[in-house]
């Protein structure tokens, strides 16, 4: 078991660059089984998640050949289970991508219930609902997902809610359907955009990703591919918002600024100097920033990804902000850890009530999940005083370098072990 010791209240100053998006890898790995032939992915991020769906696809019998760091090579011709493992599987939560995409291979996927991040009832239904409508027969046992189906034919398909995973899933499942496929009510994240750029790199037909309305035309085939991941939106705004709660003056470089619209326009009203560039966006921030309201929606809506770092910089800000989490329910489990920090938040089911204080005081506090756990880093960095922070494996799983990126512009943090 490993910790974070951050010694707080140094401005940080220098330049920080963006891995591949965490949210686009979890896709494009296991979509690559659709294809006849090797796919090559750069910009992928060093992260755990990543590590763990190398593993499942080798799982299934595909060779992964790691070129670099940040590249691999994925031959899924060999793949001679459609089983996916349970208990790596139940670390994440994209394992369900398997569904999709080996459904859509061989029609026949056995998939566990996906695990992830414990923020609140996060159900499956609508990938459920569209891979049904493409003719899958499913049944749940013993906490396994069986999927088979004799042809998957397109359908249309209507979300009840905008769902990045059922958008995914039911993309990856007709590419090869019978067929055209329409998902209206479809989610708009940039990595929809980018794992639609790689199917259709292989010779899928899929029009509109990135709208509400996405298309998709099977086709017989689809080929290997060569395809570059996405900067990492979700990265970029936790740095964003580290920046301006540290304070000092960072550029955040290799990043999509447009992914970003809905951070940068809080953080202005804020009175944080957001400069965006071509691919880089520079934070400048030396005074306290002001209160604002924040409620989460589906892109291009402030991401929930980022409330729980949002949040820290609302504690420290002057005037009191209001969060509405309209996406996940259970994601206010990082406030008690803040509350041991000094920060004044009440919290009644998806609304929290922030009054800014002038500063946090280190404590030690736990990582409930991924971004409370980047949220804990922020609140370290701007508290007096040290903040020892536990369980850095949620951290992992999708933060590259986190302690290295942050050294770099000048921040005291440190990686130990329990027992130092
Ligand atoms: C993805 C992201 C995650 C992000 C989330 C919302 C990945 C691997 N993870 O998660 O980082 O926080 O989008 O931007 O890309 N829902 C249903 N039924 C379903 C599916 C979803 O009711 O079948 C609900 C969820 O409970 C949630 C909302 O829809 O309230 C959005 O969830 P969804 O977009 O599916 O999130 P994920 O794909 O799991």
């Amino acid at each position: 078991m490993e910790k974070f010791k951050i010694e707080g209240c140094h401005k940080l100053y220098g330049e920080i660059t963006i891995s591949g998006a965490k949210n686009s890898a979890l896709a494009i790995l296991p979509a690559s089984i659709l294809a006849e032939k090797s796919c090559t992915i750069r910009n992928l991020p060093a992260i755990d998640d990543v590590t763990y769906l190398k593993e499942l696809l080798r799982n299934l019998g595909a060779k992964t050949t790691d070129e670099d760091i940040d590249k691999v090579t994925i031959n899924p011709a060999y793949i001679n289970s459609f089983a996916v493992d349970f208990e790596l599987a139940k670390k994440l939560r994209a394992s369900y991508y398997f569904l999709g995409a080996l459904l859509g291979k061989y029609k026949e996927a056995e998939v566990p219930f996906p695990g992830g991040c414990d923020i609140g009832v996060r159900p499956i239904d609508q990938h459920i609902k569209g891979l049904e409508a493409l003719g899958v027969e499913i049944k749940l046992e013993h906490g396994i997902i069986k999927a088979k189906a004799k042809e998957l034919i397109g359908a249309s398909i209507y979300l009840d809610v905008v769902s990045v995973g059922a958008t995914i899933n039911i993309m990856l499942a007709a590419c090869k359907a019978k067929g055209i496929t329409t998902i209206e009510n479809a989610a708009k994240e940039p990595y929809i955009v980018d794992t639609a750029n790689f199917l259709n790199a292989m010779g899928a037909n899929i029009k509109g990703a990135g709208t509400d309305v996405i298309k998709i035309k099977g086709v017989e085939h689809l080929s290997g591919c060569e395809h570059s991941i996405i900067p990492d939106q979700i990265e970029t705004g936790t740095y964003m918002i580290l920046a301006a709660v540290a304070k000092g003056d960072v550029l955040i470089k290799n990043v999509i600024p447009t992914h970003l619209e809905s951070v940068s326009a809080k953080m202005r009203e804020m009175g944080i100097e957001v400069i965006e560039y071509e691919d880089s966006i520079r934070i400048i921030s030396n005074t306290r920033p002001k209160s604002v309201n924040i409620k989460t929606l589906p892109y291009p809506g402030f991401p929930t990804d980022l409330q729980q770092p949002m949040s820290v910089l609302l504690s420290i800000a002057e005037g009191t902000g209001i969060i509405t989490e309209s996406i996940y329910e259970g994601r206010f489990k990082h406030v008690d850890e803040l509350k041991r920090m000094g920060a004044k938040i009440k919290v009644d089911g998806r609304v929290a009530l922030i009054e800014g204080i002038e500063k946090l005081s280190g404590a030690p506090v736990c990582a409930t999940d991924l971004r409370a756990g980047a949220a804990m880093v922020l609140a370290g960095l701007a508290a007096e005083g040290e903040t020892i922070i536990s369980n850095l494996n949620h951290i992992d799983r999708g933060y590259e370098n986190l302690e290295d990126k942050l050294i770099h512009v000048g921040a005291k943090i440190k990686r130990v072990h329990e027992t130092e």
